[in-house]
């Protein structure tokens, strides 16, 4: 038996309900949330002034900048409008988004999991497949589309 395909015509959504609220600066739209496989894939996006705080990456991650750019505090490169990125399992960053970019979206690929951390390197949260389906059917359910509305991008 095989699971049946997804086609997301626009990744970037008309409709802001998509967009699923992950802090007051994030969020992210949902496009396959792969519970088999343990991974998701999502248009991330941030608007002004925007840190995705520090974070560890048990699993590959696998990005392509889609508007704006984003550069890593741990690292000297920076994620320009149509780059793809690979980050290897282990890494250890954090997301900043430059104070003249109104908006920043990636397509992002992220197996496993996100393990947040202190400036410590103490553990003081995650997110996985299912706290990201979480996230979405509370979303969904309190701007009108229903929380079922996530299961389209379910597999
Ligand atoms: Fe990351």
């Amino acid at each position: 038996m095989t699971v049946s395909e997804i086609v997301v015509p626009q990744v970037v959504p008309l409709d802001e309900r998509l967009w699923v609220p992950q802090t007051q600066a994030i969020s992210f739209r949902p496009l396959c949330l792969n519970v088999s496989a343990g991974y998701w894939v999502n248009a991330l996006r941030v608007r002004k002034n925007g840190i995705i705080s520090r974070h560890r990456h048990p699993n590959a991650v696998h990005g392509y900048v889609l508007k704006g750019r984003w550069h890593y505090l741990e690292h000297d490169w920076v994620a320009q409008e149509g780059a793809y990125v690979f980050e290897p399992p282990g890494e250890v960053h954090t997301l900043v988004v430059p104070d003249d970019v109104e908006e920043m979206i990636t397509l992002f690929q992220v197996n496993g999991a996100m393990q947040y951390l202190d400036a410590q390197g103490n553990l003081t949260g995650y997110d996985d497949v299912f706290t990201k389906i979480a996230l979405c059917r509370a979303h969904f359910e309190a701007v009108g589309l229903g929380a079922d509305f996530v299961q389209q991008f379910v597999r």
